[in-house]
């Protein structure tokens, strides 16, 4: 038999259907859209799009599939913020909240579906008056406030395309992403409260702006107080021109395929790619998707997405998929430890929300900090929990669904990428039984096959994770470059998309996310996941999180090195360490024994969250350390390399 593409170790058999009283309440309990989609998946997209969006023009012609380029629901006019906004307000619906906004010092504000409209139409004419004419873009650096919404809405309004650049980001990345898009008008604020403290946005744009040609008008909303500088001619402040606009802002009708928003995804090494998203398939996709995943009844739900609007989960689980739906959210200016770490418990308890969308490295510093900050708390109105963002290891799944969850809540693992716009790979939470760190099966209408490297599909066991169909919501390119599209997504595998993830196949059919597949390791010709070897020390009582890598070695080609956070009240020492590596021998196979184990203070991130793995090979190969400037917390590394030279794990 010949090796397969990705080991396969781990094997995991606590099953959790949907609990009665769910599924007896739930939108869908039984196979019946699975079917519908495996019927025609066409025409299965073509009802969502009718039913859950109004359209001005309906289409004519569900799908045009030439590989690479798809276009969705071809001669089909539609306007994003009436399908966000107006529609539910002339429903009678106006008065219900779309976002219960909460700033990180404790201010809050409410905003309805009729205020929020009022707002974008205002908004949409002050864009006009900068001179943002349809077709063009607006770049946005904003914190997590209702202006930011607001902004997006806009400029859907008038058939401009935003992009959104994360408020982390330094003015390099500004610089990079407004010149990639030509962007007009940058929207920002004088900054946001992080961690207590107001952190600045506006200084970052002016030192960007030295360098971007294209800018013509900056709008400054007041949120800090903070000393800014405000250049004559360019900049003006929201307040001021928000007073001077006009209330009413006819909408644009857009065509379905018209561009609706760029956003870059950083390549570790290379340029940001601008993925485009576009108007009719998109917005089916992610009110399909946000409706039936978690469940939603927008008249009775609160829902809380916890991610920032600048990456594409805010995008399409804060904005576009709640509103279109008509839900009420939340929306968090700031971090999870201010004031408190019940920060995210406490905000649930007095807002009564009953989905959470979360990541898996929030979640495994929830168990860091202990289950004692949830128990403060009253989260019984909670009723659905998501993951998003990276493999979830079992352990911290089943934290989750303890401690969280109150052991009643499903909890649905959503595989998807910023290029896939929308849910991809999840559970139905009334349909589906769980099994810890699966993400289960593809939404229905999803074509998913794992496949080995020659493209074959894999029935059962590792390989790499393809797109074997378009979906509506997919990336239609990248901005400025078809053919690094083509390269990057559509050549692996003749036919599919690849994703750049390992994933497996077990004897279920249920899928498991490896990882990235760049960062697989090779240990004496075995290719093993990063994810599992990860999951496999998680799993060890005492550890709260892990990050493995591959580094090069004499004998093996490459030895996994595992960097490990302690929990709270652990110490670290050697013997700690020897038995954390036979407990991964035991739980997985001695194939997948960490050579080294290393216990450090903390692991370095980006700004999402995702583990800079390139970062610790690095270390563990004694390396000078590449580009950091994504680091979310750049002295975190020196802390780990004086942890790999002196302490537990280090032999010396
Ligand atoms: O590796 C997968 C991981 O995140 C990647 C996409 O990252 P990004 O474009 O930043 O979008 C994140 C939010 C959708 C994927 O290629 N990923 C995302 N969700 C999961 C995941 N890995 C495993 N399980 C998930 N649920």
């Amino acid at each position: 038999m010949s090796q397969p593409a990705i080991e396969d170790f781990a094997n995991e058999d606590r099953l959790f259907p949907p609990p009665q009283g769910f599924q007896a309440e739930a939108l869908v309990a039984d196979d019946s859209l699975y079917r519908e989609a495996d019927a025609d998946y066409e025409a299965f997209w073509a009802r969502q799009a009718r039913e859950l969006l109004t359209w001005e023009t309906d289409f004519h012609t569900t799908l045009e599939w030439e590989l690479p380029d798809a276009r969705w629901f071809v001669g089909g006019r539609l306007n994003v913020s009436v399908n966000c906004l107006d529609r539910h307000v002339a429903a009678g619906r106006g008065e219900r909240v779309a976002y219960h906004w909460e700033g990180e010092p404790g201010d809050t504000r409410t905003i309805t579906y009729a205020e929020l409209l009022a707002e974008v139409e205002r908004f949409a004419n002050v864009l006009k008056g900068l001179g943002v004419e349809r077709g063009d873009r607006v770049a946005l650096y904003m914190p997590m406030i209702p202006e930011l919404p607001v902004a997006m809405l806009a400029c859907t309004r008038i058939g401009a395309a935003h992009s959104a650049i994360f408020g982390g980001f330094s003015p390099d990345s500004i610089i990079d992403r407004v010149n990639d898009g030509e962007c007009k008008v940058v929207v920002t604020a004088d900054g946001g409260y992080r961690r207590g403290a107001p952190s600045l946005l506006k200084p970052n744009v002016d030192e960007a702006l030295e360098s971007c040609p294209s800018v013509t008008g900056v709008v400054v909303v007041r949120r800090t107080g903070s000393d800014v500088t405000m250049r004559d001619g360019r900049d003006h402040w929201y307040h001021d021109l928000m007073a001077g606009a006009a209330p009413q802002c006819p909408p644009e009708a857009m065509d379905a395929e018209d561009l609706l928003y760029l956003l870059y995804t950083s390549g570790t090494t290379a340029k940001p790619k601008g993925i485009m998203h576009t108007t009719g398939g998109y917005l089916t996709q992610v009110a399909f998707s946000h409706k039936y995943v978690f469940d939603l009844k927008p008249e009775h739900d609160v829902y809380w997405c916890s991610a920032d609007i600048g990456w594409v989960t805010g995008h399409s689980y804060i904005v576009y998929g709640p509103l279109a739906n008509g839900a009420t959210s939340v929306l968090y200016e700031g971090t999870p430890d201010t004031p408190g770490r019940d920060r995210l418990w406490d905000i649930i308890e007095r807002y009564g929300v009953t989905q959470l969308y979360t990541a898996p490295t929030a979640i495994r510093m929830f168990m860091k900090w202990g289950a004692e900050e949830p128990e403060k708390h009253d989260l019984s109105s909670l009723r659905v929990l998501g993951t998003v963002g990276e493999p979830i290891n079992p352990e911290a799944w089943m934290w989750y669904h303890t401690h969280i969850g109150g052991g009643r809540c499903p909890i649905v693992d959503t595989w998807w990428q910023t290029e896939t716009g929308a849910h991809m790979i999840t559970p139905l939470p009334g349909v589906t039984d769980l099994k810890p760190g699966s993400a289960t099966f593809p939404l229905p209408g999803i074509g998913v096959e794992v496949v080995d490297d020659n493209g074959n599909p894999v029935e059962r066991g590792g390989g790499y994770l393809t797109l074997t169909r378009p979906w509506p919501a997919m990336l239609r390119g990248i901005w400025g470059d078809p053919q690094r599209y083509r390269d990057t997504y559509w050549s692996h595998y003749p036919g599919r998309y690849f994703a750049g993830d390992g994933a497996k196949v077990d004897d279920d059919g249920y899928l498991w996310l490896l990882g990235r597949v760049d960062d697989v390791m090779n240990v004496s010709g075995h290719r093993i996941s990063t994810t599992e070897v990860e999951s496999a020390l998680v799993d060890h009582p005492a550890v709260a999180e892990a990050a493995v890598v591959g580094a090069t070695d004499d004998l093996t080609g490459q030895a996994i090195v595992g960097y490990v956070i302690l929990r709270g009240t652990a110490e670290g020492s050697d013997a700690l360490v020897e038995e954390i590596r036979q407990h991964v021998a035991h739980k997985i196979g001695p194939t997948a024994r960490p050579k080294r184990v290393i216990v450090v203070p903390d692991l370095p991130k980006t700004r999402s969250g995702k583990i800079m793995r390139r970062l610790l090979r690095d270390v563990a190969e004694g390396r000078d350390l590449g580009d950091t400037t994504t680091l979310a917390d750049p002295t975190v590394v020196d802390a780990i390399r004086t942890s790999a030279a002196e302490g537990p794990g280090s032999g010396g």
